[in-house]
């Protein structure tokens, strides 16, 4: 089979994403209102953190996926917000002195250090919360309502996203002292292994690449997509999450703090297990390259399914280049 190639002009594109990213960040205001049984200081803590400027990514994809199977955007909003609002958790546990101990985060202190410890857990575990019950109560069809709080529960549990979590701090190399009391079977500093690859892409897979894939599959079900569609979208999702967490180890080790709005080169300080540190710079970036391909492959395998003129195909293709491009 000929392989589809997407010709997109990416001004077009990238005036299409900001109107999507606008449209979000509009959203997430409009959202984040809460009644006065939430403490000021816990609400000022979660609106600090989920209205910083970040990316956008996930939300965006679930937009794009929704569009791509034909339904309408202002179905989008309560599936953004709880997007939006589990990756900000996630960000903000992550970032906590017993997990990557960060303290600058979307250009701003972590949420820990504008706050405070207890009230950055508290946090997290509201915005959690909070994202369930708009997916349950702000989605008019109830099936899908349902379908969709399944899908999250699964991708950010303990065999998604948390597990992840677990098994990226277990596989630190115990350099960073708060993990130190994890005993490392790691060899990492003698030779890349198969098994420290094969682990790698575990940890990644669930981390990252889970929720990625989740918000794909959420803005599909919002539109309607029937099961064949939804899995034409597995295999993009899966590779994009993939791709993501590589650049973004890729930019800790060589992007700019000023562009990324948090510290570089933590993960070698923390002796994290990440593609660079098994296979250095160039090779990452190579790596990289071909997943942006196989991206690209994946798409062209389903593109007679999607209207491939439309904005959202054209930007979905993109992202193959973005995620080998971004610096931020
Ligand atoms: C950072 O996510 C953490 C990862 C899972 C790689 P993003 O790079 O999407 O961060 P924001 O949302 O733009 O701040
Ligand atoms: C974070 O991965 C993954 C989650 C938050 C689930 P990283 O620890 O690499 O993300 P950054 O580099 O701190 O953004
Ligand atoms: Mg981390
Ligand atoms: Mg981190
Ligand atoms: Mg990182």
């Amino acid at each position: 089979m000929t392989r589809f190639i997407c010709a997109y002009n990416e001004d077009e594109v990238k005036s299409y994403l900001s109107t999507i990213r606008a449209d979000i960040d509009s959203i997430l205001v409009s959202y984040a209102q809460f009644d006065n049984d939430c403490p000021e200081r816990l609400a000022s803590a979660m609106r600090y953190s989920l209205l910083a400027p970040g990316k956008r990514f996930r939300p965006t994809l679930a937009t794009l996926a929704l569009e791509l199977c034909g339904g309408s955007r202002e179905k989008i909003a309560p599936v953004a917000v709880a997007l939006e609002a589990t990756h900000t958790y996630s960000l903000i546990h992550d970032d906590l002195p017993c997990m990557d101990d960060d303290d600058l985060r979307r250009g701003r202190p972590t949420c820990h250090r504008q706050f405070d410890e207890a009230t950055a857990v508290l946090a997290g575990d509201a915005l959690q919360a909070w994202a369930f019950d708009l997916l349950s109560s702000r989605i008019e069809d109830e099936a899908i309502a349902a379908r969709c709080v399944k899908e999250l529960a699964r991708a950010i549990g303990p065999s998604g996203m948390v597990g992840g979590q677990m098994d990226d701090i277990i596989s630190s190399n115990g350099s960073c002292p708060h993990v130190a009391c994890f005993d490392s079977d790691r060899t990492l500093d003698t030779d890349p292994t198969a098994s420290s690859y094969d682990l790698l892409a575990k940890i990644h897979r669930r981390k990252t690449g889970a929720l990625i894939l989740c918000s794909l599959k959420i803005g599909a079900l919002l539109g309607g997509a029937s099961t064949t569609v939804l899995s034409t979208l597995c295999e993009y999702g899966r590779l994009l999450g993939q791709a993501f967490q590589i650049g973004d180890d890729l930019l800790d080790a060589v992007g700019e703090q000023a562009n990324l709005g948090k510290r570089v080169q933590k993960d070698n300080e923390h002796g994290k297990l990440t593609y660079v540190s098994l296979f250095g710079v160039d090779k990452t970036r190579a790596l990289l390259a071909s997943i942006s391909e196989q991206i690209k492959d994946a798409l062209s395998d389903v593109a007679q399914v999607f209207d491939v003129q439309g904005c959202a195909f054209k930007a979905a293709y993109y992202m193959a280049d973005y995620v080998v491009r971004r610096d931020r």
